[in-house]
């Protein structure tokens, strides 16, 4: 039998600086009703000039490893999870490691708004393996990668992080069950396509403005919804686990009405589905953690509650997780 693997310690991150419905109003041709409408998002929080992917990981990861009683040099691996590095090399665990004083191991895991869940399984088999605590961080300054002449990707993006710390748990089986998937035949529908060894950089390449966010909205959305269903529903069947008995479902913070539709079709009710995009708008791989911790944080998520997470994004990836929430 594998050894029962939690989430000990927790964290979240945000910028102060915040992007209001209004503010977009005033510079590009959209407005407060359509956002909150097509969307249900009010405000997103945007990096200074001071702030990174990196800065804002080191901040969540600081609180994360303070709140498992832990100091840095207990950690003795850090796995992160972006959309938006640092820079394309090193990976942003370096820096990440190196504000927090770590040489242990680290490395990045990209698989966009599904990092979160990705690293959190990544980092539960690690524990298994014997490692004794492994950070995992999600980190992302969106707004560092979308147009800002984009209307219909700018409204959507915000950036932020969330940390946690696994380790073995004596009292809670912590995760139960996951599911993974990718199909790269969607790729297309969502991408920076500049940047990398497909398209380097080029003065080419940033006048045709390809070093921004691409996205088929539509066609997201679609995908999005079958994904989180199907996706859910396999981790609930490999747990022997019915929707019925979740406690709470957290879904990847994209869209409302991308939540609304899944939870629809899974039966939790909004009273069982951790939401805060009003706030926060898409942070990609931070999403998952800045729902679930802010409700763990203000008691609504308890030990013993059973958590669904489930993430979506760029690739097109997928991955959900069942966890039973208790830090002993
Ligand atoms: N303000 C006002 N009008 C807008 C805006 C805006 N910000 N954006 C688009 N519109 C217009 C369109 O141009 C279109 O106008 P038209 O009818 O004259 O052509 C109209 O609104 C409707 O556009 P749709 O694209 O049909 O709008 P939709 O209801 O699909 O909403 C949205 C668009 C919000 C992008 C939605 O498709 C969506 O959320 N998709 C999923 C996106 C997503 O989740 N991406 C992230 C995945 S996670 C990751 O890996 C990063």
């Amino acid at each position: 039998m594998t050894a029962a693997v939690g989430i000990v310690g927790w964290g979240t991150a945000v910028p102060d600086g915040r992007v209001t419905n209004a503010d977009l109003e005033a510079r590009l041709d959209t407005n407060d009703a359509w956002i909150v409408e097509r969307t249900g998002i009010r405000e997103r929080r945007v990096a200074g000039p001071n702030e990174t992917t990196a800065s804002l990981g080191t901040e969540a990861a600081g609180h994360a490893i303070k709140r498992a009683g832990l100091v840095p040099t207990d950690i003795d691996l850090l796995i992160v999870a972006t959309a938006t590095p640092e820079q394309p090399m090193p990976h942003t665990g370096a820096f990440i490691g190196d504000s927090l004083g770590l040489r242990c191991g680290s490395f990045d895991v990209s698989a966009a708004c599904a990092g979160f869940v990705y690293e959190l399984v990544i980092g539960v088999g690690m524990v298994q393996m014997g490692y004794e605590h492994v950070l995992i961080v999600g980190a992302e300054t969106l707004s560092r990668i979308v147009d800002p002449e984009d209307r219909t990707t700018t409204v959507l993006f915000g950036d932020g992080a969330g940390a946690a710390v696994l380790a073995r748990t004596r009292e809670t089986p912590g995760m139960l069950a996951w599911d993974l998937g990718c199909d790269g035949s969607a790729a297309g529908l969502l991408e920076v396509p500049a940047g990398g060894s497909r398209m380097p950089t080029s003065a080419a390449t940033v006048a045709g403005r390809r070093h921004y966010m691409k996205m088929s909205g539509q066609e997201v959305f679609r995908r999005a919804v079958r994904a989180v269903v199907e996706s859910t529903t396999a981790t609930l069947g490999r747990a022997g686990v019915e929707a019925s008995e979740v406690t709470w479902f957290v879904p990847h913070q994209a869209n409302a009405r991308i939540i609304d539709a899944a939870a629809n079709r899974l039966g939790f009710e909004p009273e069982r589905t951790l939401v805060n995009i009003e706030q926060y708008g898409n942070t990609s791989s931070a999403s998952i953690p800045l729902a679930l911790f802010e409700a763990v944080d203000d008691g609504r998520v308890r030990d013993g509650d059973l958590v669904l997470c489930a993430g979506f994004g760029a690739g097109m990836a997928w991955a959900s997780a069942l966890v039973r929430w208790g830090a002993r």
